[in-house]
């Protein structure tokens, strides 16, 4: 089975369920309560699950430090994004509070540690590369409160997940894994529809290991992403037509996208970790937007920490695309022919295109893929 451990040697847990957790929401009704959004409501169940292990709860002033310029935690594990909880007003915030979901639901309890303030501009500028409020990460960031509430959480409730089939936590992930003998599984993080560059780049992958954990994000993405309705249809007919059922695992990630490139790869392998995974897949411009970032900077950044400071095995990928001269999948290290023989689409023009009624040609997306997402936009535009 795999035998990876997760970052920081232990799995947390954070959650506490069953009388002992209704007992204690009974008490979170006369607390003060913090109401998160969607993206924070999502943190708190993956602090809680131990996605996040070794985070115990959203970051204190020390770690917040470290991670944003040293992308290290207060005790030296490697930890590139911050987890944090922004408020507008902490004036009433000390001793245990509570935490809701965003309709009001108490979900679990934060011990308050400490209150503190940051440079939004100073984040934005060591996290995204960038202080442009054009950015999807720095616009959200300057959108939340002024004040950083840090201190360990539990949760008490788990809010019902939008695929109830697809929400695996990490020790549901590993059990999998030990199930079916899998000893090295390889990660696939994707925000998108798979189209046929990522399924060669996964199959490629999977030729090497024992399974694959298909793993798109669920969370909140920009507005102009496909739906996660639409993608997980296109998902499960892919999966159905063309991969082997006893190789491939899929389950959600229910974090937010925070399109940080380098910064997030390296948070989604460490993460993936946690999840059991012993590879992780990095493509081209991973969790990249517009132009802020190189299309490989997101592999050269795992090269800033020694091997086992990560212990998860990231696997890079050239821009893979179909060549009509080699009648294949290829990427400039595997094929000799100039760039007009290459199909090559970026997501823009693809939505584009389907939004406008025309259809990627097979050589980008499995006929089928592109037969659910056409209607699927045809329905969320209806
Ligand atoms: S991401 O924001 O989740 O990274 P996306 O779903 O497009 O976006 O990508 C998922 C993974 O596939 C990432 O590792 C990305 O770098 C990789 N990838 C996407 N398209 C290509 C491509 N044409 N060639 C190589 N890698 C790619």
């Amino acid at each position: 089975m795999t035998t990876i451990a997760p970052h920081g040697g232990t799995l947390v847990n954070r959650l506490t369920e069953g009388e002992e957790g209704r007992t204690l929401l009974e008490r979170l009704a006369r607390l003060p309560v913090i109401t998160l959004d969607p993206r924070t409501t999502a943190d708190l169940e993956l602090i809680a699950t131990g996605g996040y292990s070794p985070l115990t709860g959203f970051m204190g002033l020390a770690d917040y430090r470290g991670v944003i310029h040293e992308m290290r935690l207060a005790g030296g594990f490697a930890w590139p994004m911050p987890i944090t909880l922004r408020v507008g007003d902490a004036a009433d915030l000390r001793g245990t509070v509570a935490l809701a979901a965003p309709d009001g639901a108490r979900l679990g309890v934060l011990e308050v540690r400490e209150v503190y303030t940051a440079d939004k501009h100073e984040e934005a500028q060591l996290v995204f590369g960038t202080t442009d409020a054009r950015h999807p990460g720095v616009a959200h960031l300057y959108a939340q409160g002024a004040y950083l509430v840090g201190g360990e959480v539990r949760l008490l409730r788990r809010t019902a997940p939008a695929f109830p089939e697809l929400a695996l936590d990490p020790v549901d992930t590993r059990r999998v894994f030990a199930e079916r003998g899998w000893r090295t599984v390889v990660g696939f993080q994707t925000r998108n529809p798979v189209h046929r560059a990522h399924e060669y780049i996964q199959k490629a992958a999977l030729e090497t290991v024992d399974g694959l954990l298909l793993h798109p994000l669920l969370g909140q993405t920009k507005d102009d992403d496909v739906p996660a309705s639409v993608r997980v249809k296109s998902y499960r007919v892919l999966l159905e037509r063309y991969y082997p059922r006893d190789r491939v695992l899929l389950a959600g990630f229910p974090a937010a996208m925070r399109y940080a490139g380098p910064r997030e790869a390296l948070f989604h392998a460490l993460v993936r970790k946690n999840y059991g995974c012993t590879h992780f897949i990095v493509g081209r411009d991973h969790a990249g937007v517009g132009s802020y970032y190189g299309p490989y900077d997101a592999q050269r950044i795992f090269d800033r920490f020694a091997p086992g400071e990560i212990g998860i095995q990231p696997v890079c990928f050239e821009h893979t695309f179909f060549c009509q001269r080699c009648d294949a999948m290829a990427s400039q290290k595997t094929c000799p022919h100039d760039a007009e023989a290459h199909v090559v689409l970026s997501g823009t023009k693809v939505r584009e295109m389907l939004r406008s009624g025309a259809l990627p040609p097979p050589e980008f997306s499995r006929p089928e893929v592109v037969e659910v997402l056409a209607k699927g936009l045809r329905e969320v535009l209806a």
